[in-house]
């Protein structure tokens, strides 16, 4: 049996009409003028993949995507590049991480290079959606989920793959405005054998719940604890980064010396004394929909921390922004895009 219908036995069905393209983009709002939709069931696998103009699903209402989060999705941009051409980011790696999610979503296995050339031509089909701009793209959102008529809990034996686009402007209302977090240990988002690095549509539902409550108190997103010794997780929907003499008194300086880059354990506590001690330079978070964004202050067991920045000009936050913007828009070559 084949993984995944091949991009050679794409369909493609044009819409007859095409819709007007937004002055302004509101994040994940208005969609392109066509879909990808793949469909699978377990005895017959993989149907040929087809392209379709945008339009509804139809469902059955006991569909197990629906009753019991049997679904995941990626996300990815396409920029337009100063030379006019469009390129992703590292599509790969979405696939491999979707791959990965699919696998623990009991969801059936595609082929991932194939699915890439399918989502190339669907955003080939509706380029002109793409900003001309180089701050703007165009959001690719690659969904798949159980269509499973039944409420047993179970594998499921139908599902869909399916690909929308949207434009992508600036995906917080205030950009230029350095984030502010809410700790609070009482909620988690992701732990020890879930699902948290697993990219599954209930991460984010769960999450609601916490962020609404960090608004209340008067910040922007939830900085995610977990554990006894609260360890820091993620900030908001993002991965996060913080720029530091360690406590080995290391650093280092863009351009001669080459950073130490760390994956690690950071406790609250490790990130209070570091603060005390005047050793935090940076704090900021990134991720596809946000790219970077800086960290001003964190609010943890009824204290403001106030985060420090440093000035423009040596400032990391901006020096990695500008980095990867200069590679996902063609400035600088690198193997890191994918051309469409
Ligand atoms: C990302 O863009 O990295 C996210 O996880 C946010 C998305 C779910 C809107």
């Amino acid at each position: 049996g084949w993984l995944l219908g091949c991009a050679a036995d794409l369909v493609i069905q044009l819409s007859s009409t095409l819709k007007s393209k937004p002055d302004v983009f509101s994040f994940g709002t208005v969609f392109t003028d066509h879909m990808l939709t793949i469909e699978w069931s377990a005895t017959e696998g993989w149907q040929a993949p087809l392209i379709k103009p945008f339009g509804n699903l139809s469902l059955d209402p006991a569909c197990s995507s629906l009753h019991y989060g049997i679904q995941l999705f990626e996300g990815m941009k396409a920029y337009r590049g100063d030379d006019n051409r469009l390129r992703l980011f590292r599509p790969m790696l979405n696939m491999n991480r979707m791959a990965n999610s699919s696998k623990r979503a009991c969801l059936p296995a595609f082929d991932q290079s194939e699915l890439l050339e399918c989502i190339r031509r669907l955003v080939e089909i509706d380029e002109e959606w793409v900003p001309h701009s180089n701050s703007a793209s165009l959001y690719i959102r690659p969904t798949f989920i159980s269509t499973e008529p039944s409420l047993g809990v179970k594998k499921p034996s139908s599902a869909l793959l399916y690909v929308i686009l949207s434009q992508a402007g600036s995906y917080f209302n205030n950009e230029a405005e350095a984030l502010s977090l809410w700790a609070d240990p009482k909620y988690t988002r992701a732990w020890k054998g879930g699902t948290g690095d697993c990219k599954m549509g209930g991460n984010y539902g769960c999450a609601l719940f916490a962020q609404y409550e960090a608004v209340d108190y008067g910040c922007q997103q939830v900085l995610w604890l977990y554990g006894e010794d609260h360890q820091i997780t993620e900030a908001g929907t993002m991965n996060i980064f913080l720029h530091w003499i360690n406590e080995d008194g290391g650093d280092g300086r863009w351009g001669c010396i080459i950073f130490k880059v760390t994956e690690r354990y950071l406790t609250m506590g490790q990130l209070c004394s570091a603060l005390k001690q005047q050793q935090v330079k940076e704090m900021f978070g990134s991720g596809t929909a946000c790219m970077i964004c800086p960290i001003g202050h964190i609010i943890y067991q009824g204290e403001n921390l106030h985060i420090p920045c440093q000035d423009k000009n040596s400032q990391l936050t901006s020096q990695i922004a500008k980095e990867l913007t200069d590679i996902q828009y063609g400035r600088t070559p690198s193997d890191w895009t994918f051309l469409v």
